[in-house]
């Protein structure tokens, strides 16, 4: 199983993402995680890649396809792997294609989450995450038993920098103007499949999960 996760900031990628990839046993590859871990760390890729993040607009590709490759190459993608927040732009997806096509592992599926901008605002602005374990939440749609704790791991919640209203929104117009156009990349070559992401969650799933079957 190969597939791209595609969809807006605050779409529910990562949401999604994490079921997904324990659903069928594959990996879960998101380079915004793989970027926040690199900051955090302090790594030659994070401090180039801190500022870009903080502004809401994307870090340069040579960058994202040099990590994306290594990526690839680790033992757990052998099984499959599912990508969240990558490709991004026109060069990331023929990058992803050349790499695969070297590999002979094409693509099964790109899944795009659709969601209109005014919800995603809320849902962005809403997130919490845990830092300790990685677990997810939002104050409104999918809050924690405590507030402001995590339920897996009783870690305090934070927010993520880039979740600000106005970074939001400049996410959401870089969305518009170099990720979008990837709808129609992947239309044309019949690998699309689009699901309603205003759902709940768990129709979300359930959505995504039969469109991979049909
Ligand atoms: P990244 O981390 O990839 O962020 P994003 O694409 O903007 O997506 P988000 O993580 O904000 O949202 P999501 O769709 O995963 O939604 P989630 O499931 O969390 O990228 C961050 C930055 O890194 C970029 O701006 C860029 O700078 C850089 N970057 C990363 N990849 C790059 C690349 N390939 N190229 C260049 N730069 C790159 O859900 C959001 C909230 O909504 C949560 O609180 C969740 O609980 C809630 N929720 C989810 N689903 C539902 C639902 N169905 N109903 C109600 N609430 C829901």
């Amino acid at each position: 199983m190969r597939l791209v996760l595609l969809g807006p900031p605050g779409a529910g990628k990562g949401t999604q993402a994490k079921r997904l990839s324990q659903h069928f046993g594959v990996a879960h590859i998101s380079t915004g995680d793989i970027l926040r871990v690199n900051v955090r760390q302090g790594s030659p890729l994070g401090k180039e890649a801190a500022g870009y993040m903080d502004r809401g607009e994307l870090v340069p590709d040579a960058l994202i396809i040099r990590m994306v490759e290594e990526r690839l190459h680790a033992p757990d993608c052998q099984k499959g792997f599912l990508f969240d927040g990558f490709p991004r732009t026109i060069p990331q997806a023929e990058a992803l294609d050349a790499l695969l096509d070297a590999q002979r592992q094409p693509l099964d599926r790109t899944v795009n989450i659709v969601v209109p901008d005014e919800v995603l605002v809320e849902r962005a602005t809403g997130r919490r995450t845990c830092p300790a374990c990685g677990a997810m939440f939002h104050i409104r749609f999918d809050p924690p038993r405590q507030a402001g704790i995590c339920d897996q791991c009783g870690a305090q919640l934070v927010q993520r920098q880039d979740d600000t209203e106005e970074t939001v929104g400049n996410r959401l117009r870089v969305y518009h103007q170099q990720t979008a156009p990837l709808i129609d990349y992947y239309r044309r070559k019949g690998l699309l499949a689009e699901v309603d992401g205003r759902q709940t969650i768990d129709a979300v799933e359930e959505a995504i999960l039969a469109a991979l079957r049909g």
